[in-house]
Order: structure tokens, then C-alpha cells, then sequence
């Protein structure tokens, strides 16, 4: 995966016109966006096709996928049919669901973003003390790609080790979440950024303090 300037865009505005705006003002530095359910839910999966028409962006689709195997099947099926380049599937359901999503990306020639530990404060009642666990499944399964949190840079660190130097890790929780960037790609290969660019009264200034901040 490649992701210009290390930093993805999370583009969770309800407003297609409005999401397609902001994207604009930062389409000088960003050529990679993640859409969630926010705005994939308010507007439809024509959401990726309306994005690919007017921006040659690869698009993540953030659906942390986590429903049994056949289940996962569909969903990523669909899901990358409409255009997402990529899907984010949630690791701790096993790796029988894992595998159902990988299965479709690969024959698709396309990919898999496995969520080894989520970045809100929550996530380390459950998810935390299975992270390691999931990230090694991941390697087992043969996954080059992973989501690790920037709000708890030894966790990060840690995901690292196991998955390896020449996996890619992308991390959200920088900028709102109170996440650093310059720090958290130390160990990450990208950041996800979202309220902190769509939000700002001038996205593309937003983006250009990022950078200045990770040079
Ligand atoms: P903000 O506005 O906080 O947006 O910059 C962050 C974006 O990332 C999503 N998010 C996650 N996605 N694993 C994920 O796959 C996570 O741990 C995680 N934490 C935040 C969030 O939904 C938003 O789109």
C-alpha cells in the first residue's frame, strides 16, 4: 500500500457534497481516503464510485468487519465490488472470519486491513489484551496490513515487532484523540486523520501543519 504523505484521510461527514468539498481542498497532499459507516450509511455504497469519479484516491472502506465466516464473505464481497480498494476487518473474530475476507480481497487483487487494537480509551477493557494475539494470528494468515492505535505509542510499538518491518501498519487516533503524528510514525507507515482536517476551518491548512510536524 502506498499513501502519499503517510496520511490518510477519514472522511466521516454525513454530507456527500459536503465530504467531497473537504476532500478537495486537501487533494493537493492526500490521495488516500477511509469512508466508514457514517458517511457509507447516510449516502450509500455509491459513495466509493461517486469518490473514484472525482478523485483517483484509493479508498479504504472502514467497516471493521466482524460477523461469522460466510457472513464476512458477503459483506467484503459487496463492500469491494462498489469500489473500496481496501476493507478494515476486525481481528478478533478469528481467523476463519479473517480468512473469508482475505479470500475475496485476493481474488479481487485487492486487500485486507486487519484492526489488531482500536485507539478509543475502551478498547483496553477487551480488545487490548488480545491485541498480540490477533496481530500473531495475522502473520500466521499471511496479512501485510494492520490498524494499530496512535493513542498508546507502546502498544503501537509492540504491534510493530510482531507483524514485522515489512508489514504496513496504519494508526488512527492522532490529532483529536490526542495521538501525535511525528511519534506515531515511528512506528506506523501511515496516520489516519479525520476531525482534525474535515472539521478545521481550513483543511488544507490542517494538513499542511501535519506536515510540517512529521518532516
Ligand atoms: P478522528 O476524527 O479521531 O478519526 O481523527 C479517526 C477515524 O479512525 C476511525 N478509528 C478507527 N478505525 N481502528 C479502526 O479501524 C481503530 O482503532 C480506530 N480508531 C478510530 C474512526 O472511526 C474515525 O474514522
Amino acid at each position: 500500500m502506498n499513501v502519499k504523505n503517510r496520511i490518510i484521510l477519514a472522511m466521516d461527514l454525513m454530507d456527500l457534497d459536503q465530504a467531497i468539498s473537504v476532500t478537495e481542498q486537501v487533494s493537493d497532499y492526500i490521495d488516500t481516503i477511509k469512508i466508514g459507516y457514517p458517511l457509507a450509511l447516510s449516502q450509500g455504497l455509491s459513495c466509493f464510485s461517486k469518490f473514484k469519479e472525482n478523485f483517483s484516491f484509493n479508498i479504504i472502506a472502514d467497516f471493521k468487519v466482524a460477523d461469522i465466516p460466510p457472513t464476512n464473505e458477503k459483506i467484503t464481497r459487496v463492500t469491494l465490488d462498489a469500489g473500496a480498494d481496501a476493507i478494515i476487518v476486525h481481528g478478533m473474530v478469528g481467523d476463519d472470519s479473517a480468512r473469508a475476507c482475505q479470500e475475496v480481497a485476493e481474488n479481487r487483487g485487492k486487500e485486507i486491513i486487519l484492526l489488531t487494537e482500536m485507539s478509543h480509551p475502551g478498547a483496553e477493557k477487551f480488545i487490548k489484551p488480545l491485541s498480540e494475539d490477533i496481530a500473531r494470528m495475522g502473520v500466521e494468515l499471511g496479512i501485510t496490513n494492520y490498524v494499530a492505535p496512535s493513542t498508546r505509542l507502546d502498544r503501537l510499538e509492540k504491534i510493530r515487532k510482531l507483524v514485522g518491518d515489512d508489514s504496513f501498519i496504519i494508526s488512527p487516533g492522532v490529532g483529536t484523540q490526542g495521538g501525535d503524528p511525528k511519534e506515531t510514525l515511528k512506528y506506523a507507515d501511515a496516520i489516519i486523520v479525520g476531525r482534525s482536517i474535515y472539521n478545521a476551518k481550513e483543511p488544507e491548512n490542517a494538513v499542511m501543519e501535519i506536515l510540517d510536524g512529521i518532516k
